[in-house]
């Protein structure tokens, strides 16, 4: 785009995954790329926005004019994004693990002497995304909903229960786009005047998918 509709705005935009220690050694994750996150922090920069992109480990150059913050896992996520408050738009890209271990162990954890399984305790992360929303300094809210069934349904819900502005639904159960995909399709959901409204945006790359959700947050930024 030519336009620098975003000049003197704002933009905090998390990306890739979260990584959650288990032990010196190990850790749970997941597939996240990073690349929509990432696409979004190049396009919101090419509209003349001051982007702050707060990224779980992937490996994806830092786009040009982004300035970029490494962190691990949820927790650091959100001390991060927190620090960068407040900002004109926030968007939560990231594929944050629900869940991180009850304990870290000190050490490498050993395998027992006999065969039996091990149980894991876990305990719930933070909600980067809803605590941001929260906030009663809150930025234009935009969330992601990645679903492999139900897609619109369980959108709707996230966006009314997280207080999202507006929530980008894609269906990751198809292998020509989401997860690691260079593209992306997607629905648009938002609440206007007591109602749910939808937009369908084609399968197209990341990069342009990316401009088409700006185009519409930036007809409805304050
Ligand atoms: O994981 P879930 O489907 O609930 O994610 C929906 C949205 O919430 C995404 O925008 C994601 O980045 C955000 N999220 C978050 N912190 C979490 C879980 C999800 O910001 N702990």
């Amino acid at each position: 785009t030519i336009h620098r509709d975003l000049a003197g705005r704002h933009v905090v935009i998390t990306a890739g995954p979260t990584r959650e220690a288990l032990d010196p050694v190990r850790y749970l994750s997941n597939h996240s790329s990073g690349k929509m996150g990432y696409a979004l922090a190049a396009a919101c920069a090419a509209r003349g926005a001051t982007v702050t992109l707060v990224s779980g480990p992937v490996s994806l150059p830092t786009p040009p004019g982004v300035e970029r913050q490494d962190v691990t896992s949820a927790e650091e996520m959100l001390a991060a994004v927190e620090s960068r408050l407040p900002c004109d738009l926030f968007i939560a890209c990231a594929a944050v693990a629900d869940y991180r271990a009850a304990h870290v162990a000190e050490h490498k954890l050993k395998k027992t002497e006999d065969e039996s399984g091990l149980t894991l305790a876990l305990v719930r992360n933070p909600d980067i995304v809803a605590t941001v929303a929260a906030r009663a300094d809150r930025p234009f809210t935009v969330g992601f909903a990645a679903e492999t069934q139900s897609l619109e349904t369980h959108a709707g819900s996230k966006l009314e229960r997280k207080r999202l502005d507006l929530i980008v639904a894609n269906d990751v159960a198809r292998g020509d786009r989401g997860f690691g995909s260079d593209d992306n399709a997607a629905t648009l959901l938002w609440r206007e005047r007591d109602e749910t409204r939808r937009q369908p945006l084609p399968l197209q790359s990341k990069r342009r998918l990316a401009d088409a959700i700006l185009d519409h947050v930036v007809e409805r930024l304050p």
